[in-house]
């Protein structure tokens, strides 16, 4: 395997990680907080949803899109409804954070009922992001593997390694990074990211 190759997909599988544990947490703190074994918190709540919602829509997806995939297509037809589907969900997202938002707000504002509505959209969303993941993990990354030259891991690579370093753009993956460091301290314990 090419060391791009490598450094790509460990890249791509470390910022679904990080994603996948914020919604964990958020989900578990809403039942903690539901159950009254913990107060609201609520600046740590928007503060997730935030990351939830920027992090995959600034840094993430377009990496995905505007080079695994399209990378992908010029190399295979194969992927191509796959990608279609993929490409789908991620325009869908932000409809999705939208609601959490709406709900999040109406729990803070006191309104009767929407700590439930809250709890379901997050589960709904939390449910619709594991199956993006996985998809992107089991089937196209596979059909990448296959399909995609060294040269097209070597630009995957690069374009993807600016999400890591902090020293890119204006620092924006690196208030990414630092926002998460702030989440994983503000969660309580027995809750928590590690
Ligand atoms: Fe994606
Ligand atoms: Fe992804």
């Amino acid at each position: 395997m090419s060391d791009s190759r490598t450094q790509a997909l460990n890249t791509i599988r470390a910022e679904h990680r990080t994603l996948a544990a914020v919604i964990h947490n958020l989900k578990d703190l809403l039942t903690e907080v539901h159950a009254q074994r913990m107060k609201v918190d609520f600046p740590l709540l928007w503060s997730m949803v935030y990351y939830i919602d920027a992090f995959p829509d600034r840094l993430h997806h377009p990496k995905e899109d505007e080079w695994l995939f399209r990378l992908l297509r010029q190399r295979t037809h194969e992927a191509d409804a796959l990608i279609d589907e993929l490409q789908r969900q991620h325009t869908h997202e932000p409809q999705a954070l939208g609601e959490i938002r709406r709900w999040l707000g109406n729990v803070e504002a006191g309104v009767p009922g929407s700590m439930d509505a809250l709890m379901r959209t997050v589960a709904t969303y939390a449910e619709f992001t594991w199956r993006h993941l996985k998809t992107e993990e089991h089937e196209l990354i596979p059909l990448a593997e296959t399909h995609l030259t060294s040269a097209d891991w070597d630009e995957i690579a690069h374009a993807f390694a600016q999400n890591a370093d902090p020293l890119n753009g204006f620092g924006e993956a690196d208030a990414f990074h630092q926002r998460f460091r702030e989440i994983v301290e503000r969660t309580p314990a027995p809750l928590g990211l590690a």
